[in-house]
């Protein structure tokens, strides 16, 4: 099979010794009867009644699913809800008021906390001032913010009104911000004059203001003061702050606005298989549904924990589990701003011991750096307030998950490895702690109601412990609704390639190879398209291979991912340059910043190896593949297909130079 990153093959090839919930978990387990699987399956779609339970709903739904216009299903389709009345009000009304919702940890060592009266407040205020800027139902808010607790606070304030947000990382560049606001035709923007970096202030609002010089729309904006004197800004035409706003709708309240299930509550863009960005749409109530459910029964999150998700909203990870999730479920989500090692190495263990955490969710790549750091760090802290460890966002190795639950964990800590996507909006495969073995380097069993098929390049399942793709063939709550604008393109990237649409038999795709085993567990091999996941995100090779080629006197690039020797992936550029240009310095450092001002510094490749041409097959087409043995030191097959077999050598040997 065209396994295109075929580096992640033998991530998880070896799952280690199992390991069995401790009855300590089992018995305060949200779900702990192993009957649920079966009486999800016996009970399909009506099962997903139960994840609609832990919601509000304003209009009772009639119907569960209609799947009159596969693939666009419509969850819950005649029912009405509000996501921030379930985040906020209703949690009042139970009389709650005065409990954490939000615990911030900033990067200058600040701390505050918002109680559910505190969070509705200012959502309030915020869904005032929106509406006041000419913000209607069904208008896309660009939200541009890094992780301070206004990021959640638009979110809401949005959800409020019914106007979907569209949130973009804060890392992401001018250029990137300007090509999702255009793709969105979004008028609003919310962001902020900077934020601080490793102690320094760095400026976001110079990003924001060449974004908007490059829409095409007028954008009415709001910035929020984060940095004070540190970084003084002026506000120009259409700018108004956000401290201002707050003050002039000083506590107005906005009734929530009863929306559709099947009405947008917000927009994330990822990337995809060509430089166009993809904006993900999800619904209010399938989605919502589903990150409160798998928030309690995969995470177990209750109203009295403290839990923490150390992702960043910018991405769908922070969406569903710092925010939504956990906030529909009403308990105290943690969030943090900046970086596990800043200002040292046991950053996020101080913080876990002096929040009493309960729950804690971070990503493979996080633990495989705690893991070279040294266990001293989390060893220096009072850990025992943990319960559940989890992990997302990439294949895990039994040996750092095992490390986590040994040295984050405590040794009797459940974990959870949990494989989701943008696109399914939720968690869709992981074990259950309250009731699974787990198996180090396995993900788990697809969650009950959901129905995962690991297939061969017909659409036929595999034998377990063959490799093939991971496809899905039901409908679940969480999915995303379409593409926004662009429905052909939805049924083209996700459904297509294994579907009969005159039999009106859908599967979805998800672009990822597995292997599931004897028992239904399930081990995600790497994705086979032309994404990297670089430390959680992804990234289109395609994106990065066009900002290269922008750069004057490179000929043509193409770029694959490398795993290093700690298990993260790693970008690797292949360059060649125009006939008479050098490859020299100051080409590379051109390509560096055309990366970081076109996507990002999370894009910057860790290599750029110039070669004088790339290897190609006959026909003209990069051999991607090669490019990524080469990088990843594998053996090489046959060669002799290519144009210039020459050219491998040469490449080989400039890499063992730089090495
Ligand atoms: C891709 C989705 C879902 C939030 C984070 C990333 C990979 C995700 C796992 C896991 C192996 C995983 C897949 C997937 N992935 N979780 N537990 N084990 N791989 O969201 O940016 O949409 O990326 O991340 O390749 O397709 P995303």
């Amino acid at each position: 099979m065209d396994d295109r990153n075929g580096w992640n093959r033998d991530a998880a090839a070896l799952t280690g010794a199992t390991h069995s919930p401790p009855q300590s978990f089992v018995e305060q387990a949200n779900v702990s009867d192993p009957g649920i699987y079966e009486a999800f399956a016996e009970n399909w779609p009506a099962c997903w009644e139960r994840a609609a339970d832990l919601l509000s709903w304003d209009d009772e739904y009639e119907t569960v699913l209609d799947e009159t216009d596969a693939p666009f299903y419509r969850w819950f389709p005649d029912g009405r809800l509000n996501a921030a009345y379930n985040c906020l009000d209703r949690h009042l009304e139970a009389g709650r008021k005065n409990h954490a919702a939000i615990r911030w940890e900033g990067k200058q060592g600040e701390r505050r906390t918002y109680t559910y009266r505190d969070l509705y407040v200012e959502v309030n205020e915020f869904a005032a001032a929106l509406r006041n800027l000419g913000v209607e139902e069904d208008d896309v808010v660009t939200i541009y913010l890094p992780m301070i607790p206004e990021l959640p606070i638009a979110m809401l304030a949005c959800a409020r009104i019914g106007a979907p947000h569209s949130v973009v990382f804060a890392g992401l560049s001018a250029d990137a911000l300007a090509t999702r606001m255009a793709a969105a035709d979004s008028e609003y923007l919310v962001t902020c004059d900077g934020y601080y970096r490793r102690g320094d202030a760095f400026n976001q609002k110079s990003k924001a203001d060449n974004a908007r010089i490059g829409c095409e729309q007028d954008v009415r904006t709001v910035v929020v003061d984060r940095l004070g004197d540190d970084l003084p800004h002026v506000l120009g035409d259409d700018e108004w702050d956000y401290h201002e706003l707050r003050e002039e709708f000083a506590g107005e309240t906005v009734e929530p606005v009863s929306r559709k299930a099947t009405d947008m509550l917000f927009l994330m863009y990822t990337s995809g298989t060509t430089g166009e960005p993809k904006g993900v749409v999800h619904a209010t109530g399938g989605y919502l549904a589903h990150v409160a459910w798998t928030s309690h029964a995969v995470l177990d999150v209750k109203p009295a924990d403290t839990y923490w998700c150390a992702a960043d909203i910018g991405w769908i990870t922070g969406h569903s589990y710092i925010v939504y999730g956990p906030l529909a479920l009403g308990t105290t989500t943690v969030m943090y701003e900046g970086t596990p090692d800043y200002p040292d190495r046991d950053r996020l263990w101080k913080i876990v011991d002096r929040n009493a955490v309960d729950v804690f969710y971070t990503a493979p790549t996080a633990i495989r750096a705690f893991m070279k750091w040294g266990a001293e760090y989390p060893g220096g802290y009072d850990l025992s307030s943990l319960r559940l460890l989890g992990t997302v966002g990439e294949p895990i190795s039994p040996r750092p998950w095992n490390w986590y639950r040994e040295h984050v964990g405590g040794g009797d800590c459940p974990v959870v490895d949990t494989w989701w996507q943008t696109e399914t909006g939720a968690v869709a495969i992981s074990t259950l702690p309250g009731i699974d073995e787990m198996k180090p380097g396995s993900a788990g069993p697809a969650l009950p109601g959901i129905d995962v098929e690991i297939v061969d390049q017909s659409g036929d399942e595999v034998t377990p412990g063959e490799a093939g793709y991971l496809t899905i063939t039901r409908p679940w709550p969480g999915m995303a609704r379409t593409l926004y604008d662009n429905d052909e393109r939805f049924v083209a990237e996700y459904w297509q390639r294994f579907s009969d649409p005159d039999a009106d038999e859908w599967r979805y795709f998800s672009g990822d190879t597995a292997r599931i085993d004897d028992d239904g567990y399930i081990s995600v091999l790497g994705r086979v398209d032309d994404v990297i996941s670089v430390s959680g995100h992804r990234l289109g090779t395609m994106e990065i291979e066009s900002a290269i080629a922008d750069v004057d006197g490179v000929a043509e690039a193409a770029v694959v991912g490398r795993s290093s020797e700690t298990g993260d992936t790693e970008i690797y550029a292949y360059v060649s340059t125009e006939r008479g240009r050098d490859p020299n310095t100051a080409v590379r450092q051109a390509i560096f910043e055309n990366i970081e001002s076109s996507i990002g510094p999370i894009a910057r490749p860790t290599a750029v190896v110039f070669t004088p041409e790339l290897p190609k097959t006959r026909s003209g087409k990069i051999m991607r593949r090669l490019l990524e043995d080469v990088a990843n030191g594998e053996e090489l097959g046959d060669t002799s297909a290519l144009r210039n077999p020459e050219i491998v050598g040469e490449i080989q040997a400039e890499i063992e130079d730089d090495g």
